[in-house]
């Protein structure tokens, strides 16, 4: 038995990376999904058409947007579209995220503002424009977080955003129970993704870790799966950290380097 069978499932971010493969894994479980993505005429809906293709080659249903979830009428079109196309929606996966790697002190106003939109407006535009949509199904949000939520790292200011979306979900958790909506994350380590390739220029060590504590992208969406599925439907209100063992191991980390 499949465990999303015939539900539906929105991944904002998905035509690349970590939301790619959530993507995927939801399709592969028996959902049919929304794919969506921001950058027009690139490598990135290049990628999301060939999900999309692969999707439908295993006999599940799957549609592009471009929308920018930064922009609260870009989000509108969105939704309108998964209802217009799908007729209702089961799983909103809050993945989208984009932001400048430098320190707080050097941001520029564009970049601060950038920061915001993207990154927490941006998802709550989603969580109210999903709602009607979720309240029928009862449906679940899964909201995709980072260790830059709990420890400091001079190059990525992003992690204050992640940080106050995992209080969002806790508050849209007691929000919206009494609608029968689940609210969950899921906090990532480090993954070897584009944006991984711009993180390493900005942290020294980074390199020096070992490939055994570089978590996969199918890794959190397994993750990500497990949450949609009823198995977790006595979880609400968490953020699960998929790490390998990263943030657990960190007092370790110079004799990792030592040993290098
Ligand atoms: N990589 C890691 O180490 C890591 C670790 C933990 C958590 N995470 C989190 O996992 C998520 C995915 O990360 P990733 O590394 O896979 O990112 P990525 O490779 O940079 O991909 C980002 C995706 O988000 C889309 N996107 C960006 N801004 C958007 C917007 N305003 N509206 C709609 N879509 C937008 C991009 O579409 P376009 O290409 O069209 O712009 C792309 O599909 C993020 O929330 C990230 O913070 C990442």
């Amino acid at each position: 038995m499949l465990p999303l069978k015939d539900k539906v499932a929105l991944i904002t971010g998905s035509s690349r990376g970590i939301g790619n493969a959530i993507a995927r894994k939801c399709a592969y479980a028996g959902a049919d999904i929304v794919i969506n993505y921001r950058k027009t005429g690139g490598t990135s809906q290049e990628q999301g058409g060939q999900l999309c293709k692969e999707i439908e080659g295993i006999g599940r249903r799957a549609f592009m947007v471009q929308a920018d979830i930064a922009v609260k009428d870009s989000v509108k079109k969105l939704f309108a579209e998964t209802n217009e196309k799908f007729g209702r929606l089961d799983y909103l996966i809050l993945n989208a995220a984009k932001a400048p790697f430098k320190p707080f002190e050097k941001l520029f106003e564009r970049e601060l503002r950038q920061l915001v939109e993207t990154n927490y407006l941006g998802n709550i535009f989603c969580i109210q424009e999903a709602l009607p949509l979720l309240e029928k199904s009862s449906g679940k949000i899964v909201f995709i977080s980072s260790l830059g939520s709990r420890f400091y790292n001079p190059a990525y200011p992003l992690g204050s955003m992640k940080a106050a979306m995992e209080s969002v979900v806790r508050d849209c958790a007691e929000g919206l129970r009494s609608k029968k909506i689940l609210v969950n994350a899921v906090c990532g380590g480090i993954v070897k993704t584009d944006s991984f390739k711009v993180l390493r220029q900005y942290w020294e060590h980074i390199d020096m870790l070992p490939d055994t504590l570089f978590v996969e992208p199918d890794e959190i969406a397994d993750v990500v799966v497990f949450l949609c599925s009823t198995e977790s439907r006595a979880i609400t209100g968490q953020t699960i950290i998929v790490d390998r063992g990263l943030s657990n191991a960190i007092c370790r980390l110079p004799e990792v380097k030592s040993k290098e």
